[in-house]
């Protein structure tokens, strides 16, 4: 059979592991795929890497349209990232026919819906697997593995600069202004690392999850984010000693009341495996119905490891390609007439317990004052220690919440602020038992 002929658009961390795969296990992909995969076009604008990288037939060009636009492409391999240049790439590419294999999430998870319409329009395939967790699978799993189920939630530690950051902070006890430098010397950080830290790479790949599991459009816009640059080390340490570890989740759970979907810094028992993955490594928990619990680990981030899904997409792609469209498998997982809007619930509306400290003067009542407003609010106390008094006049207390509805708390918080003894704002950060 004649082989695929994919045009690749980046040849940047990606692109040359794309490219490494497919070389090097050309006869291995071959043995699966029954027939080989032909590197025909790749634009980049640095010619002289691409020919000591590309085989000798590859076409190299510094205008990407050439390759969009190529009538000899099936599979545009779209490695530039971001929603300039590369969306309308994109979308010319599917407006000529091509299959995509993409790793770009902020893409996927901003203009998905569009995307995908225009996509079953020209009854071409549209594959992520690398936009999410890059080596892990988690793509293929949600979409066909556990396509026997109805999920109930997903939780997953995706973004490896903050799963580093954290697993620093916690080990040595470091503020987060230390350990971010460090990481940025060490290449786990960018130079400008609010994409990661602010929790946006991980709420582009929450989003998408959340739309396989549950049928619905990919909706950005209703993803709740809070990074990890305000954590202070004093938290994951009192989280500690309280047999808690603190990590930056993005989690979507579908109850009665609609989606949650959101990204912010958690508590998780220790003895929970997600509380276990450390340094850069991802991991996504998924909870379904018949299956029960599944967990997925490995390298989130790196060339190779990203590769590996980009080729298995390219893959799968070129397997289907002659394929009725009716024997795909559905981009979002579900029938494109079957993916509907559901209620996506605002952050007042979810369930969740909660960690807050709070620092107040250290007087007789103080304590029985917070209890009561808590209580005002019907949220019940799990845990209440008083973590040691600071300057001989303020004591610091940190209290553990049963579960209960986000609004509840904050009211609590709100009028704990108001206290006269109370002396700064008091802190909140969500746990999570994963239970369900
Ligand atoms: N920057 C991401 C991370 C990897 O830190 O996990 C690419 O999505």
């Amino acid at each position: 059979m004649k082989p695929v002929n994919i045009g690749i658009l980046g040849l940047g961390t990606v692109g040359r592991g794309t490219v490494e795969v497919l070389r090097g296990n050309a006869a291995e992909i071959a043995r699966r795929l029954g027939r080989g995969v032909n590197i025909f076009m790749v634009s980049t604008r640095d010619e002289a890497k691409a020919r000591a990288l590309c085989p000798d037939g590859t076409r190299i060009t510094a205008d990407p349209f050439e390759v969009v636009r190529h009538p000899e492409v099936d599979i545009v391999v779209e490695l530039f990232g971001g929603t300039g240049i590369a969306k309308e790439l994109v979308f010319e590419a599917v407006r000529h026919g091509k299959h995509i294999v993409t790793a770009n999430k902020k893409l996927l998870a901003e203009h998905g819906g569009e995307l995908f319409a225009l996509a079953e329009k020209h009854n071409v395939m549209v594959q992520f697997e690398a936009a999410v967790a890059g080596g892990i699978p988690i793509i293929k799993a949600l979409r066909e593995g556990l396509a026997a189920n109805r999920i109930r939630s997903i939780a997953g530690i995706i973004n490896g600069t903050s799963n580093f950051i954290l697993s620093e902070m916690r080990e040595k006890g470091s503020a987060f202004a230390d350990v971010l430098k460090e990481a940025q010397r060490l290449g786990y950080a960018e130079a400008d690392p609010t994409f990661d830290i602010e929790g946006h790479d991980a709420g582009h790949k929450i989003t998408i999850m959340s739309a396989l599991a549950f049928g619905t459009p990919v909706n950005f816009s209703a993803c709740y984010l809070e990074g990890i640059s305000k954590l202070d080390s004093r938290d994951i340490k009192y989280a500690e000693e309280l047999g808690y570890r603190i990590k930056l989740l993005g989690i979507t759970r579908r109850s009665e009341k609609g989606i949650e979907l959101r990204v912010h810094p958690t508590l998780l028992p220790e003895s929970r495996l997600l509380a276990n993955v450390n340094g850069v490594m991802n991991a996504v928990r998924v909870n379904a119905d018949m299956v029960g619990e599944t967990l997925f680990y490995g390298a989130g981030a790196g060339a190779l490891p990203t590769a590996s899904a980009v080729v298995a997409d390219i893959i799968d792609t070129s397997r289907l390609i002659a394929a009725d469209s009716g024997q795909r498998v559905p981009s979002l997982a579900f029938q494109p007439a079957q993916v509907q809007a559901q209620t996506m619930l605002p952050m007042d509306e979810i369930t969740s317990s909660y960690y807050l400290r709070v620092q107040a003067e250290d007087k007789p009542g103080v304590l029985g004052q917070i209890a009561g407003l808590l209580a005002a609010q019907n949220v019940s106390i799990e845990a209440l220690i008083q973590k040691g008094v600071l300057d001989g006049r303020t004591a610091e207390i940190v209290i553990l919440t049963h579960s209960t509805v986000e609004k509840h708390v904050k009211a609590a918080i709100a009028a704990i602020e108001t206290l006269g003894t109370v002396r700064e704002k008091v802190v909140m950060i969500r746990m999570e038992s994963l239970h369900d």
